[in-house]
């Protein structure tokens, strides 16, 4: 999703330079959170993420035509980063983005640009921060670059970012982020759209706890590499409830679809990915009203997602605010989706 706001540009006409009005790109992306299957996805189970749209990165790109050699400045006064190329360390994103596209389409040299980033995702916590800048950063230089790519090709470049990051991820956040729909994904096979036949209510609750994704996708792998058996059960019964729960979905039964998210969660601390913190959520969430909740992203701290019925919000974020869980979004998935 972009459009163009107006900033300057040097043309240079008739050996004069002229200043003249030169549109800025303006990128918006969403955030995510993923309903089933968190790491089983890893080992190719399904998954079912959904888009969160009032959590929002915004990526903006000014093109910077004053300068000879091509020249790049980032600038992410959220976390603090700002610099030119040469300032930023050599596996940054930005570095890895002009990369990625210099290769991919056979450009010698890409045009200078400064680009801004700012977000309203909180980062370390399971919502797709990552993921949507990755978009973000890749829709905006192809936009730049005059490309208009399909989104299949939004996400590809996206995902070889995001590998980055999270050195082996499953694909699912940029999967999601991109396409801006619900949907079932398993690992390399194209995303399938999941329509909702009434809509469903979700509450995230923010436990303010950051946690790594790469570090704890890495320790469920080395427990799996010692005990393969034991995960490998775990991982095939988030598989199976990710399937009923396709089925839930698309029959709009918000019961079955509980039941089933806090199943999930329960294998989710089978699997050690849990808190005490997290734990509670869940509990607070489900004794007051919600239809389930889980642990949302990799786990260790992050979001936990509640199934709420619109009549029982207000009890369950009473419940919470008591409890001081402060930090909540409210979010939904409806028929609307598969149509736009
Ligand atoms: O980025 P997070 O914290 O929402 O977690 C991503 C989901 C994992 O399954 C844990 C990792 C992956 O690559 O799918």
């Amino acid at each position: 999703m972009g459009h163009r706001s107006i900033g300057y540009f040097l043309l240079v006409y008739d050996h004069q330079p002229v200043l003249i009005n030169m549109p800025a790109i303006l990128v918006h992306t969403v955030g995510k959170s993923i309903l089933f299957g968190e790491h089983a996805v890893v080992y190719g189970q399904p998954a079912i993420a959904i888009p969160v749209t009032n959590l929002r990165t915004k990526v903006t790109l000014t093109p910077d035509l004053k300068t000879q050699t091509p020249s790049y400045y980032y600038d992410a006064p959220d976390i603090g980063i700002h610099g030119t190329l040469e300032d930023l360390p050599h596996d940054h994103i930005l570095v890895e983005a002009l990369r990625i596209f210099k290769e991919s389409f056979s450009i010698k040299s890409i045009p200078s640009f400064k680009l801004h980033v700012s977000s309203s995702i909180p980062v370390a916590a399971g919502l797709g921060s990552s993921a949507s800048i990755s978009v973000g950063i890749v829709r905006a230089i192809a936009q730049h670059l005059g490309l208009k790519l399909p989104v299949e090709k939004v996400n590809a470049l996206a995902y070889q970012l995001e590998k980055l990051h999270h050195g082996n991820p499953s694909g699912i956040d940029n999967t999601v982020i991109s396409y801006e729909k619900p949907l079932y994904y398993i690992r390399n096979h194209a995303p399938l759209f999941l329509e909702p036949r009434e809509p469903f209510y979700f509450l995230l609750i923010n436990s303010t706890i950051h946690s790594l994704t790469s570090q704890v996708v890495d320790e469920v792998r080395r427990a799996w590499e010692v005990n393969p058996t034991h995960f490998g059960a775990i991982f095939q019964d988030i598989g199976d409830l990710t399937d009923q729960a396709r089925q839930a979905i698309t029959k709009g039964d918000q019961v079955m679809l509980g039941q089933l998210i806090t199943e999930n969660h329960h294998l989710l601390q089978k699997m050690g990915v849990s808190l005490v913190q997290l734990d509670e959520i869940v509990a607070l969430c489900n004794d007051n009203g919600a239809l389930g909740a889980k642990l949302c992203g990799a786990g260790r701290g992050g979001n936990v997602i509640a199934l709420v019925k619109a009549d029982s919000i207000p009890p369950v974020l009473q419940a919470l605010q008591s409890a001081g869980w402060t930090e909540i979004y409210q979010t939904s998935i409806s028929k609307k989706w598969s149509h736009s």
